[in-house]
């Protein structure tokens, strides 16, 4: 312009530029820095809109995005509001949903509550959860009826069997398994009518067992794998044991990067995965999904927590920026062949 002056709506442009300059120094990245997992491919991209999505279909479900929330709670004060809010995510945006421990519902009613979400998630795929503990409980005093009754009573499509052997050892009082869960598993198949899926909850789970899951007719394993929450951690800190000898063992287990290359390694049988257990970045997640040879979705616990606490909506908008940033990965890149 030649008086010097600028029109209103580019004072917003020579803010930009200015901080542009401000900001030049802080915003240097390093070659090493660089996510070598991906092939960024700008040319084969346009930004998606708020319709788009990724249809997948998983456990005979046809899923908007692939992304399941992953067991929490259940048995508190917070966890209706939390369960209820995560049931309508799910709802809404066709996703589906495990359930935290049903265990209280085992022998009473007292937190139905907490559980009851079928209202709100609609038709879309709810699991019931009971650790392994509680079923070999069940096996040896020939009450596998419960589990038949609580899949009924939460409206349930089926039921995730958690396997935790380091988190019971941690806690205070915690189960000690008398059976191993080959030994009680192969035993109850033929009792249930509806899909099992089976997961661990923080350690992930190594070459033999999950040869063994395997080869049983269970509809899904879910990785519940090292990196991300971890229950021998958490029950060690609510530990007041010297636990020396023990806090090693928070440490064992297999990270879902690891646990992708063991399946990918093994004939996957028709099953499916949940891949989940630390995946907080959508990059580690939509990796992962791409590497792994069978049909999969991404598994959120402890991520979608805070939001789910505070209301709804805090929920859905962290939602809307998750499910953007798995489509922009989706679009915009690819995975190396040798990753
Ligand atoms: C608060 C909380 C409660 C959980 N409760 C259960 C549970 O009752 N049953 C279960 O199978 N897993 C439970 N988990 C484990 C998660 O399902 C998941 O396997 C684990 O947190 C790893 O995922 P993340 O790294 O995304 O949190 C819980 C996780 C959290 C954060």
């Amino acid at each position: 312009m030649s008086n010097g002056a600028y029109p209103p709506d580019s004072f917003e442009l020579i803010q930009r530029k200015t901080d542009h300059i401000k900001l030049t120094h802080q915003s240097r990245t390093l070659p090493s820095s660089v996510d070598l997992r991906f092939n960024y491919e700008p040319l084969f991209f346009k930004h998606p809109d708020q319709t788009e999505n990724w249809k997948s279909h998983f456990l005979g479900f046809d899923f908007d995005y692939p992304i399941w929330i992953s067991s929490m709670t259940g048995g508190t004060e917070k966890a209706q509001v939390i369960n209820t809010n995560l049931a309508k995510l799910a709802c809404e945006f066709n996703l589906g949903m495990g359930l935290g421990s049903c265990r209280s519902l085992l022998e009473s009613s007292e937190r139905l509550h907490d559980f009851k979400i079928r209202k709100d998630i609609g038709s879309r795929p709810l699991f019931a959860n009971i650790g392994f503990a509680q079923l070999a409980e069940l096996v040896l005093e020939n009450r596998l009826d419960k589990i038949s009754d609580l899949i009924h009573l939460l409206e349930a499509n089926g039921l995730i069997i958690h396997l935790n052997p380091l988190q019971e050892w941690f806690q205070p009082g915690g189960d000690r398994f008398q059976l191993t869960p080959v030994q009680v598993l192969e035993t109850v198949f033929d009792k249930f009518s509806f899909p099992i899926i089976i997961k661990e909850v923080g350690q992930g789970i190594g070459p033999e067992s999950l040869k063994a899951l395997l080869n049983m007719p269970i509809a899904a394993i879910e990785f519940g794998a090292y990196g991300g929450t971890n229950f021998s951690q958490l029950e060690s800190l609510r530990s007041n044991e010297t636990m020396n000898l023990k806090k090693p063992f928070i440490h064992v287990g297999h990270t879902a990067s690891e646990m992708v290359e063991i399946l990918n390694s093994l004939p996957l049988g028709g099953k499916e995965f949940i891949i989940s257990g630390g995946i907080q970045s959508v990059l580690d997640g939509y990796a992962l999904k791409m590497k792994l040879k069978g049909p999969s979705v991404i598994g959120m616990a402890s991520a979608f927590l805070e939001p789910a606490q505070q209301s709804y909506s805090a929920l859905q908008e962290y939602f809307l920026q998750l499910k953007e940033s798995l489509i922009v990965a989706r679009d915009l890149l690819t995975i190396k062949k040798n990753l």
